[in-house]
């Protein structure tokens, strides 16, 4: 059986990262490309050399030729500049549109069938632009950031109780910006739900530590945001779907009625299995919670009313 496809554009910290960890999880052939002549052939030989080291046969390439990326089972766009120190994501909007409206046209034309993974900011807007733009149904245009937001969560928990990062799960639904929506009361270390293991204010300044955890990471880097973990994030996303394990992460989705939300893209529990997006998870919240999504789902529906998608 040939291996799976999948192109990653934007070959900048979060695409080559995220390139790296794929073919050293050898999940897949990875395509790198980017507008900028040379980079992802340069980043695409070099982790390809690093290939025997690693001793994985997953082949990579760079390009900046989209007839390159033609089959793909998986097209991640991480294409946009990211924030830098002082910025929100949301400051990102029109820029990151542009390039959205260039290249999801050229990547649906070479792979008609693929499912789209959307990694850049601000990002449930720019799902939903993509969502339009490649007129694919809503399971397969997916986007990343509830799994980068939980696995900050989930950091900072484990940290908290001094307990192993594999003993904790946590949820974060709602928008990737300042509304998201740390769910303390589906969020457990070995089962145990963490409202009955730490105090309230200490859940609330876990809470507020990873709705800035983005702004964390900028503030030290100053010239870029965070890459490592999105780009891990990015890689369980695709894993899950290319291994068929329908698996449930918290993801952007357009929603359909779904938590009461209509016609827009926000993170909400998902089922990823071969086909895409397979189910969205429907939990039921507090009255306090479902406000907290509500509010967040507003945030993206004024950045979607900016750009008309
Ligand atoms: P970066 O600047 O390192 O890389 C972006 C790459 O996109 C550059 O190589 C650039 O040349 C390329 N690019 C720009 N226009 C293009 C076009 N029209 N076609 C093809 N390539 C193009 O930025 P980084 O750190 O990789 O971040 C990428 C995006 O992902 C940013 O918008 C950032 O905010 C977002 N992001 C989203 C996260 C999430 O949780 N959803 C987490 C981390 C980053
Ligand atoms: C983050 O949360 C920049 O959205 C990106 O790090």
């Amino acid at each position: 059986m040939a291996r799976k496809k999948v192109s990653i554009v934007g070959s900048g910290n979060v695409g080559a990262t995220a390139a790296h960890w794929m073919a050293s999880k050898e999940l897949c052939d990875v395509v790198l490309i980017d507008i900028v002549e040379g980079v992802p052939q340069g980043k695409g030989l070099d982790l390809l050399e690093a290939m025997p080291i690693e001793k994985r046969d997953s082949f990579v390439t760079g390009t900046n030729d989209y007839k390159d990326t033609a089959g793909s089972d998986i097209v991640v766009i991480t294409a946009g500049i990211p924030r830098k120190p002082g910025m929100s994501r949301d400051d990102l909007l029109n820029t990151n549109y542009k390039i959205m409206q260039d290249v999801v046209g050229k990547v649906v034309a070479n792979s008609p069938n693929c499912i789209l993974i959307i990694v850049s900011n601000p990002l449930d807007a720019m799902a939903q632009a993509a969502y339009k733009i490649s007129g694919f149904p809503r399971d397969r245009v997916i986007g990343m950031a509830g799994v980068l937001d939980s696995a900050r969560f989930r950091t900072f928990i484990a940290q908290e109780l001094n307990v192993s990062v594999e003993n904790v799960t946590a949820f974060v639904l709602g928008g990737h910006g300042d509304t998201m929506v740390p769910l303390a009361r589906y969020s457990t270390v070995a089962g145990i739900p963490i409202t009955d293991l730490m105090e309230s204010a200490v859940i609330q300044r876990l809470v507020q530590r990873t709705r800035d955890g983005g702004a964390e990471i900028v503030k030290y880097l100053k010239t870029g945001s965070a890459y490592y973990a999105p780009s891990a994030a990015t890689t369980e996303m695709v894993e899950a779907i290319l291994k068929d394990k329908k698996k449930i992460l918290p993801c952007a989705a357009y929603l359909e009625g779904e938590y009461g939300i209509k016609g827009l893209y926000v993170g909400v529990p998902c089922k990823l299995g071969a086909r895409g997006l397979e189910q969205i998870i429907q939990i039921k919240l507090t009255n306090e919670e479902a406000a907290a999504l509500q509010k967040s789902a507003d945030a993206v529906k004024e950045l979607c009313a900016v750009i008309g998608v």
